[in-house]
């Protein structure tokens, strides 16, 4: 396996996406945490040291622990990451002056041609990278040489090919350098990655683990019927059976028919044991007279935690809590600035209950990123049609109705809901979308249908597209589409008599209502 050492960068996260897109099996650690005995339970067959915004030259500037250049493994430095393996080994680095931002062309030393770390580039005589560093190398360390050159960075690419050491001043991991994916490869294959880990591996090994953890006692397992979780609970209940217990804690709060098909899911095809809490009444008795927003997460948020609680009691000699936690959120950021950043919403999560519980935690997808978890559930015989579902919060239908939540409005919005999701399908959209759903607005307007006159409830359609739901634009339906949807809607569901798009980028707004 690989060793990222992460010094901080905003893109470290992409390094190891090419690697995993090149089947080969990274972790990412913050530089804090990897010292000499790190190294050596580890045992990395390759390191990258990331970027990162610190200064090589500075005062308490982050540092690699010295072992790390003597481990005797081909070692790839990434700007920041360059620049101390220049220092370390004895080189220099120079502040300020040479900042340069954005696009450059690279092009080999003189006498440097397309093997080993160039395999495969510059066949066009140069390669377009992307250059992001204020600092830059000034004076090589012994045994390197220059392979690379750009018009501003002389340094562009260094190895010292004996030792497998390799330096790059600009980021090959991003997109805007278009064959830094193959770099990467190139440098993985001196390494001796054949690029062999896949899902298949992936799910022997983390059976392995699995058992090896629990040993012999219980697991429980919270069920949201969402993607990550269900994913987690097929693949602890193949590795240890029946003393995996699910429970899904039903708050009302789901779409149409969503209970029955997660149960009939888990119960029927893979015969998991399943705990189904119908708890609709507390949740919606407590959500009574409630219009604030934050209100609202933080009601349903602990009532989870405590209906949760309550059905995990009563699991006799439950040790383990499974989780569907995946690899962004656990990569630590290595933060420089500080200060705490706002509180936009407070996400509905299980945080704080093993703690709580005292239970011990079990992470299977610890190490996935959302497309490998996907990839993950196809291995592990998970219909396409539930692994493609579109994300859906914790606090489910409760955010996407503005104002009070009645039972009233969450049975309009479920039918809406589904002729909008129904419309999305029958065009063959549904995958190119992110997420979409229809919130029901704490409007009446009026309208006429027939000869009579209607006051009915106004709803909003959304429908984004997304990598991650960190930003997010509307997507583009036709005026057709529009058209025929809302007439759909206003048609086949009693209480919605008006239709509106809502066509709101994140930022300024964000995916929710709410
Ligand atoms: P926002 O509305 O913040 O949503 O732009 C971004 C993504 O996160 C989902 N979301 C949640 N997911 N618990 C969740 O598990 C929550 O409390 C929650 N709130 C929002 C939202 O559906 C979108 O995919």
């Amino acid at each position: 396996r690989l060793l990222i050492i992460d010094f901080g960068s905003q893109v470290t996260q992409l390094i190891a996406r090419r690697l995993r897109e090149l089947n080969i099996y990274c972790e990412i650690h913050p530089f804090n945490a990897v010292d000499d005995a790190f190294l050596r339970d580890f045992a990395p067959q390759a390191v990258i040291l990331s970027g990162g915004p610190g200064s090589v030259p500075a005062e308490g500037s982050p540092r690699a622990p010295a072992l790390v250049w003597s481990l005797g493994v081909p070692l790839l430095g990434i700007c920041y990451g360059q620049q101390l393996m220049m220092d370390a080994l004895g080189g220099k680095v120079e502040s300020g002056l040479h900042a340069e931002y954005g696009r450059a062309f690279v092009q080999p030393a003189t006498g440097h041609t397309a093997d080993g770390i160039f395999a495969g580039l510059f066949d066009g005589g140069q390669e377009e990278v992307w250059m992001s560093h204020g600092d830059r190398v000034t004076k090589i360390a012994d045994g390197f040489e220059v392979i690379g050159i750009s018009p501003n960075a002389p340094f562009a690419i260094v190895a010292d090919e004996t030792r497998n050491f390799y330096g790059v001043q600009f980021h090959p991991e991003v997109h805007h350098t278009p064959n830094g994916k193959r770099l990467l490869e190139n440098f993985t294959r001196l390494a001796g990655f054949t690029g062999d880990w896949t899902m298949a591996s992936y799910r022997g090994e983390a059976i392995r683990k699995i058992r090896e953890q629990v040993g012999d006692k219980r697991v429980i397992c919270g069920l949201s019927g969402g993607v990550d979780s269900s994913v987690a609970a097929v693949l602890i209940h193949e590795a240890i059976g029946d003393q995996l217990t699910c429970v899904f804690v039903d708050h009302g709060l789901l779409r149409l028919n969503e209970a029955e098909e997660v149960v009939t899911m888990f119960r029927d095809n893979y015969n998991i044991p399943l705990i189904h809490a119908d708890e609709s009444e507390m949740f919606l008795g407590a959500l009574e007279g409630v219009t604030d927003p934050e209100v609202k997460r933080k009601t349903i948020g602990k009532l989870f935690i405590d209906v949760f609680q309550k059905y995990a009691n009563e699991i006799e000699g439950a040790e383990f809590l499974a989780q569907g936690t995946l690899y962004p959120d656990v990569i630590e950021s290595v933060s420089f600035a500080g200060g705490p950043s706002v509180t936009i919403k407070s996400h509905h999560n299980v945080g704080g209950l093993p703690e709580k519980m005292g239970l011990k935690l079990v992470e299977p997808l610890r190490e996935l990123f959302k497309d490998e978890v996907r990839a993950l559930g196809t291995e592990l015989g998970l219909p396409a049609k539930f692994i493609g579902r579109h994300p859906f919060p914790g606090p489910g239908l409760a955010i996407r109705c503005p104002g009070e939540v009645t039972r009233e409005k969450l049975d309009i919005l479920r039918q809406a809901d589904a002729v909008f999701i129904d419309q999305i399908r029958k065009h063959g959209l549904y995958d190119d979308i992110w997420q979409a759903f229809v919130a029901i607005l704490p409007v009446r307007t009026v309208g006429v249908m027939g000869d009579g006159r209607t006051y009915d409830f106004a709803c909003a359609l959304r429908a984004v597209t997304s990598v991650d739901g960190m930003t997010a634009d509307y997507y583009p339906f036709t005026h057709q589409f529009l058209g025929e949807t809302a007439t759909r809607i206003i048609n086949e569901v009693k209480g919605i008599n008006r239709c509106t798009y809502d066509i709101t980028s994140k930022p300024p707004g964000t995916i929710e209502w709410e």
